[in-house]
């Protein structure tokens, strides 16, 4: 979808993260992350379905080899924040024990959702885990939960694109808007 298509748009307001800043921060993220894991045998488990777009750039931002898995959850809501009641839909293929694993998310809200995954991800016993978020809303946090890297810190503002949706829509937008009524 193009920023002409976009303006006919009423729902989407301003645009929060274009999409130079968030190549720029995921570029910068690979590189960290490449020195962190090299020589090391490492797994980035992509929580679907709102990381497939970050996850796409960041595996490619990497200049060391790496493996992809994913995994696909629903969260029960209650009102307009997660319940914390976690359901898996599909699994990660693999045993993790032999791997360093990343956790690579769109975003953490209320933190209930990670909190479940980062739980049962650790139970199955890889060599290290940490958590990279493309976008972190600190304000909305119901659990105590910090991501080990978070690439933008927003207000409690909803937002679209980049891999987020609203009601499956708005996906494939380049860059994070926000999304209103
Ligand atoms: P949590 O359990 O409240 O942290 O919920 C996190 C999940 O809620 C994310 O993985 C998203 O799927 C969804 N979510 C939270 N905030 C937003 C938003 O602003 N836009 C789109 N999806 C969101
Ligand atoms: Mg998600």
């Amino acid at each position: 979808m193009n920023a002409e298509a976009l303006k006919q748009d009423s729902h989407i307001k301003k645009v929060v993260l274009s999409e130079a800043e968030i190549q720029q921060k995921v570029r910068e993220t690979g590189e960290i992350i490449s020195k962190r894991y090299s020589g090391k045998p490492l797994l980035l488990v992509s929580i679907l379905k709102g990381s497939f777009i970050f996850l796409a750039d960041f595996c490619r931002s990497l200049t060391i080899p790496c493996e992809i898995a994913f995994m696909r959850v629903s969260s029960y809501y209650e009102g307009t924040s997660s319940s914390g009641e976690v359901k898996i839909i599909m699994d990660i293929d693999r045993d993790i024990k032999d791997y360093h694993v990343i956790i690579v998310e769109d975003i953490i809200d209320t933190g209930r959702t990670l909190r479940d995954i980062i739980d049962r991800i650790k139970a199955r016993g890889p060599l290290s885990l940490e958590v990279i978020t493309l976008l972190d809303k600190p304000e909305r946090r119901l659990v105590p939960l910090k991501a080990d890297m978070s690439l933008f810190e927003i207000p409690d503002l909803f937002v679209v694109g980049y891999g987020l949706d609203c009601g499956e829509s708005y996906r494939n937008l380049p860059y994070i808007a926000e999304y209103t009524e």
